[in-house]
């Protein structure tokens, strides 16, 4: 397996993430919204038919899904400790279960889809189940109605990780509801790369109000231990790594608090005043797939999400030095997510093998696609795209 990160463009001409600048970076004098946390919970609410109490600003997405995750541990009278996580998923998903002192459990994914179906996640539950943490990813849905029925079954609870999922509309045309709706509670991201973008922050929303006061209890727990740990500077520092596999062996530092600040909730706020950028992306989307050449495929996908990434799937063999033309074009792409049980700080939390994760990753290829791109990168990435071409044997690069 060639686990190379892809090559970063010498000239970054096209970027995977770059969102336009908010107005209220252009204009340091504007005045702030005034209690921009309570305002957030308030639209927060709206958006998700919810009341504004119901919803916990944090950090980022990682502390939401800790604090939640330890809310849970502390509402089990039965000292259950387990919790099923995608080994096809972000770091900061299995590290915000460890986060919370419980023990993940990586389960595999349905059959050529990025995200588990009921089967995988049941093969991965068993009698220490506290939770299942379903993570929508690469504009993939879990399907949370049956998933949340058949755990609620067992006693096990469900989050729905909306990180992806989440575009700041309640989604009334979607009749599975909102993101972030399903389960006992949802979690929100407005980090990098999120369909929110502000950089920062994340959300939990608490559907379960008996919930609540362990969710204060959690996070009040986590916020100390954070900032105390970031006090103290133990904040690791992550070196610069060529090879994804080794990068996953360093853990992503934990957050430095549990709550969101003002500042970030104001720009969380502009960036849900802003409009949605999904219907451009839509554009760039069906552009890029006009120009994609015999050696790359359009990935399925559920048009109702929102659109982060342009996935293709290729030969596994050539996807290196297809990503190598684009980054000699200016154009940023990227191969997520190794599976988490191919590090070896992760492969504990294997059960067993995750043959599906393993054979989709090799050959997904993501694209530069958001509604934010200008025409002339649109240009670029149609252009490098349509002139991609297969390694000849003499060129093809050496597998390590
Ligand atoms: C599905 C999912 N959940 C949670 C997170 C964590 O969010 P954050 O980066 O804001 O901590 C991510 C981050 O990429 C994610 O993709």
């Amino acid at each position: 397996m060639d686990t190379r990160y892809n090559p970063h463009p010498r000239e970054l001409l096209v970027p995977l993430c770059q969102p336009p600048a908010l107005a209220l970076d252009l204009a340091p004098g504007a005045p702030e919204i005034r209690g921009p946390i309570a305002a957030l919970c308030g639209e927060l609410g709206r958006i998700l038919a919810r009341p504004p109490e119901s919803i916990v600003p944090t950090a980022c997405g990682r502390a939401a899904l800790a604090v939640g995750l330890r809310a849970l541990a502390l509402a089990d009278t039965d000292g259950r400790d387990e919790v099923v996580v995608p080994s096809f998923a972000c770091p900061q998903v299995i590290e915000a279960v460890l986060d919370a002192g419980l023990r993940p459990v990586l389960c595999d994914l349905a059959p050529d889809r990025p995200v588990p179906d009921l089967p995988a996640f049941a093969a991965a539950t068993g009698e220490r189940s506290l939770a299942i943490v379903a993570a929508s990813v690469l504009r993939a849905k879990i399907e949370l109605e049956a998933l949340d029925a058949w755990a609620r079954a067992r006693g096990i609870c469900v989050i729905d990780d909306a990180a992806q999922a989440f575009d700041g509309r309640g989604s009334t045309d979607d009749p599975r509801g909102p993101a972030a709706s399903r389960g006992s509670l949802g979690v929100l991201s407005f980090g990098r790369h999120k369909p929110i973008c502000a950089g920062a922050g994340g959300a939990l929303v608490i559907h379960d109000a008996s919930l609540a006061p362990l969710v204060e209890r959690a996070r009040a727990e986590l916020d100390a231990r954070w900032r105390q740990t970031s006090l103290a500077g133990d904040a690791r520092r992550r070196p610069w790594f060529t090879d994804v596999r080794e990068a996953l062996e360093h853990p992503p530092a934990a957050p430095a608090r549990a709550d969101m600040d003002p500042t970030t909730a104001t720009r969380v706020l502009a960036r849900l005043g802003e409009g949605h950028e999904l219907d451009a992306a839509r554009r760039v989307s069906a552009e890029l797939a006009d120009a994609l050449p015999a050696c790359a495929r359009p990935r399925p996908h559920d048009p109702a999400l929102p659109q982060l990434y342009f996935a293709v799937e290729v030969e596994p063999a050539h996807r290196h030095a297809l990503a190598t033309q684009l980054a000699a074009a200016g154009v940023e792409s990227s191969w997520l997510y190794l599976p988490l049980h191919h590090s070896s700080r992760y492969r504990p939390y294997a059960r067993g093998p995750v043959p599906e994760a393993d054979a989709l990753w090799p050959k997904l290829l993501l694209l530069p696609t958001r509604g934010w791109l200008t025409p002339s990168q649109r240009r670029r990435v149609v252009g490098a795209l349509a002139s991609l071409s297969i390694p000849g044997p003499a060129t093809r690069e050496a597998q390590p």
